[in-house]
């Protein structure tokens, strides 16, 4: 264990971003330096801590003393030695390759949430790692732009590892959302929301009573990027905030402390088609908005609160943290002048409707209290055990019935959704609308989602979100079976062959051989497939020989 001061991780986060963004958040720093130095010195809380970028190689999972308070250091988890882990920055269309080395001590597997990832690499808990064992990802990112997270999904620890650090956001970029012109660089901030329970020796304390575990783990102070009484010094430009829910318990309910309205323009899966302008927002644990605020209606020396307001809720301790309490999250200071960032485009990516009409058949999923667990359809989590099959690649409509007087955030791993209904209202809300992947459903409340699983067949996850309540054992294994048969397809284009494969295959091996026979040697072939659509390309020349072939992982 050693012991990272938190303003070393405050300058390593500085110095770790891609160069374009550096400079420019080196110029904003020493400007408002030059403005402000001695008024921010003064200010209360703490500056903001910008998270660390990675795009590849070994993620580190170690225990590490920080003082996620100034002066009071604690025993936490980090990844690559940050808490929250480093923020994943990859490309729609390429490989994503990690190598994950777990240093914890203890077992550890990590989820992508939201990224469509083949089976083996989706972070099941069956597949976790002893302490002192790495293991390797490697798969092609197909999610549309957006705002993703990733985190442990140990068996038994999630909630623990979760809490204790074992968390980051997973940034997906592409071509079209960056031609869009939205608020880039230093104007494009990840903000993961931590929501944490700590001791006198402000320490991260997580010993979750019987109590906690049926309502949630339920915290009195949020951490953004894991900085306690957070702000941050902004100019009156326009910013795209990434909000990403990776507590445990905690739902916010999101606005502006003047009332003033903000732009929506993402859920858990990208771009809406077009902005929405909203006063505040629920954002329940896994899920994720991306917003664009805008400052100019302030003036220079004013702040403003990103808060939480309160909601009707049940839940939690008496005389201890509860569900649906107001607070502040982040509060920022108009510094600079004004940047004339363009306007939110009126138009940012199209998303196809999913017809109920077009369902090929309806699940339902009661969602029920059974002493001080909760179990859905009566059944409590099984590592092994596969509690239903899906056929690949047919629109399924999943009900989802809450008889129990708490929330649960409901997460699909495996495919992205729409909500078609929620039974407490005539018009969906905003952060209900666009790709999803978790959905709240209130206390008896009944939410219809819309989902089609084609991307990878294999054993995948349905749980609630509240991480003490999927711990618990309210969680399912089910099993998509039966895509096409996997087969190289071939095409004349010129003087090249193309050659395909589906993407659902994206965990085979694909090998070569110069010849056939009985003394073929098949190698891995040295061809990166490119993802196209839903199908892995690549050419090669027609003139010579060679074979490919599909192995299964
Ligand atoms: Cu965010 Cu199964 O998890
Ligand atoms: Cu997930
Ligand atoms: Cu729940």
């Amino acid at each position: 264990m050693k012991t990272t001061p938190f303003n070393l991780l405050n300058r390593r986060s500085f110095l770790s971003r891609s160069t374009l963004a550096a400079s420019a958040i080196v110029s904003g720093a020493s400007f408002r330096l030059a403005l402000s130095a001695r008024a921010q010195s003064t200010r209360p809380g703490n500056p903001l801590r910008l998270l660390p970028e990675w795009s590849g190689g070994t993620l580190t999972a170690a225990p590490a003393t920080v003082a996620v308070w100034p002066g009071y250091p604690g025993p936490v988890l980090t990844l690559n030695g940050s808490i929250p882990g480093p923020t994943i920055r990859a490309r729609r269309g390429e490989w994503f390759t990690a190598r994950i080395d777990n240093q914890l001590g203890e077992p550890l597997v990590l989820h992508w949430h939201g990224i469509l990832a083949p089976e083996r690499m989706d972070g099941h808990p069956r597949d976790g790692v002893a302490s002192g064992q790495s293991y390797g990802v490697h798969f092609p990112i197909r999610n549309r732009a957006g705002t993703y997270w990733y985190h442990a999904h140990t068996d038994a620890l999630t909630a623990s590892q979760a809490y204790r650090g074992m968390a980051g956001a997973f940034i997906v970029e592409d071509p079209a959302e960056a031609a869009l012109d939205l608020p880039a660089g230093n104007h494009d901030l990840v903000l993961v929301l931590t929501d944490k329970r700590s001791n006198a020796a402000r320490q991260l304390i997580y010993s979750p009573t019987m109590m906690d575990t049926m309502s949630g783990y339920l915290g009195d102070v949020v951490l953004v990027n894991g900085t306690p009484d957070a702000w941050l010094s902004v100019d009156r430009g326009r910013y795209r905030l990434r909000l990403v829910n990776g507590s445990n318990a905690r739902i916010f309910k999101l606005g502006l402390s003047a009332g003033r309205a903000l732009q929506l323009i993402a859920t858990d899966g990208g771009l809406f088609p077009a902005p929405v302008t909203v006063t505040t927002l629920m954002l329940a644990p896994g899920q994720r908005a991306d917003i664009v605020v805008d400052f100019a209606p302030y003036s220079v020396g004013q702040s403003v609160v990103l808060r939480s307001f309160s909601f009707p809720a049940s839940g939690g301790m008496m005389g201890g943290p509860r569900q649906g309490t107001e607070f502040d999250v982040l509060r920022f200071y108009v510094d600079g002048a004004a940047t004339g960032a363009p306007p939110v485009p009126a138009t940012l990516s199209a998303i196809t409707p999913l017809d109920p009409a077009l369902a090929q058949r309806t699940r339902v999923f009661t969602l029920a209290m059974s002493g001080m667990v909760h179990t859905i359809n009566g059944l409590l989590f099984s590592l092994n055990r596969v509690d239903f099959t899906v056929p690949f690649g047919q629109l399924e409509l999943w009900e989802i019935r809450n008889t129990s007087t708490e929330f649960h955030p409901m997460h699909v791993h495996g495919a992205l959704f729409q909500v078609s209904y929620r039974s407490s209202t005539a018009t969906l809300a905003p952060e209900d609308t666009g790709w999803k992947d978790t959905v709240l459903v209130s206390p008896n409340e009944t939410v219809r989602l819309l989902v089609n699983f084609d991307s990878y067949p294999g054993v995948f996850l349905f749980h609630c979100h509240n991480l003490e309540h999927e711990d618990s054992g309210m969680m399912l294994n089910f099993e998509v079976t039966g895509p096409p048969p996997v087969k190289l397809e071939t095409s004349r284009a010129g003087t090249n062959h193309v050659i395909s494969y589906p993407q659902s295959a994206a965990d085979y091996t694909l090998e070569h051989t110069p010849r056939l026979g009985t003394n073929a040697v098949w190698q891995p072939a040295s061809q990166a497939p490119v993802l196209d659509d839903a199908a892995l390309k690549f050419t090669v020349p027609r003139t010579g020989t060679g074979f490919f072939r599909l192995r299964k992982p």
